[in-house]
């Protein structure tokens, strides 16, 4: 299960896993066969994740880590310095993937200038791959154009059954932008929806596990998260799962357009 930028479909998300804790959540998940550790400058979790692929006694090139910029750091001469900072709080010496976390709130900071650092990031080594997460179509078109030959690899969004940013999402597909899914399991509500758990039960799975075959038989890449092992383990089997044509058209049937996270200082969604 992998893309065009061999970004493994199976991801780990680190929003909450601080601490001890959180080491000991990113070693159950390495040992369960997660090889794609999703955090962000804004997450407190760079040093968990470093600590966990050392621990864990995998090469480095096993896994595939991404962080992402938080938004005071897109302005002029900042990103690279905060991306430096990024590096050495992993301990690693580049990242698989950089995002841009958000677009900057109302257009305070221009996009250029987030986008040319982002390139020149990229440029100095720190980061083997470039993206952007909650970007528009638009947003996608502005940044590609000064990028040039450097390709977005992948725009994060909010995507799950009941929100399936059809047309973002097929758009990514077009341009050969990578999809990822945030909030993937929509939070662990997927058990109130009849049609999800009647397919789950179907495959003796959880509503959880049917919502990432899903997401997977899309193309797309999911980093759910979770605490408890029992729960990291489970949801990793929905790698094995396979849902078949009939299942995904009801699944794609389900979107509601219901979105979780939508700050008001966030860009007008397609
Ligand atoms: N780019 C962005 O702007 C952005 C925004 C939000 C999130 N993210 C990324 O996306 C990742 C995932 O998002 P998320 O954590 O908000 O949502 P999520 O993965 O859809 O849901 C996680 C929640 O579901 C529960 N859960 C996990 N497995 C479950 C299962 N099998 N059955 C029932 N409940 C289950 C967890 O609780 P327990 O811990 O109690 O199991 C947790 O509260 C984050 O960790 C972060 O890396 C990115």
């Amino acid at each position: 299960m992998q893309n065009q930028y061999d970004i493994p479909a199976m991801g780990f998300g680190t929003y909450g896993r601080n601490g001890e804790a959180g080491v000991e959540a990113m070693l159950v998940a390495l040992e369960t066969g997660y090889r794609h550790l999703d955090t962000a400058q804004d997450y407190g979790t760079e040093a968990q994740v470093g600590e966990g692929v050392r621990r864990s006694g995998l090469p480095r090139s096993d896994v595939f880590v991404t962080t992402k910029i938080r938004t005071s750091n897109l302005r002029e001469g900042t990103l690279v310095p905060s991306l430096r900072q990024s590096c050495e709080t992993l301990g690693l010496e580049q990242l698989d993937l950089t995002l841009i976390h958000w677009p900057s709130p109302n257009n305070e900071v221009p996009l250029p200038v987030y986008i040319e650092q982002l390139a020149e990031a990229h440029a100095l080594g720190l980061t083997r791959l470039v993206g952007v997460s909650n970007f528009t179509i638009a947003m996608l078109e502005e940044a590609q154009a000064i990028l040039g030959d450097l390709r977005i690899a992948n725009n994060q969004v909010e995507l799950n059954p009941l929100l399936q940013n059809k047309k973002l999402a097929n758009y990514c597909t077009e341009k050969g932008i990578s999809v990822t899914c945030y909030l993937p399991i929509a939070r662990g509500i997927l058990g109130g929806v009849p049609e999800i758990v009647d397919i789950a039960d179907r495959h003796e799975a959880t509503p959880e596990q049917v919502a990432l075959a899903f997401e997977f038989a899309k193309g797309y890449i999911a980093i759910p998260t979770s605490g408890k092992a029992e729960r990291i383990r489970s949801n990793f089997e929905a790698t094995k799962l396979t849902l078949n044509a009939e299942e995904i058209r009801v699944i794609e049937g389900l979107d509601r357009g219901q979105r979780e996270i939508d700050p008001a200082w966030g860009p007008d969604w397609d």
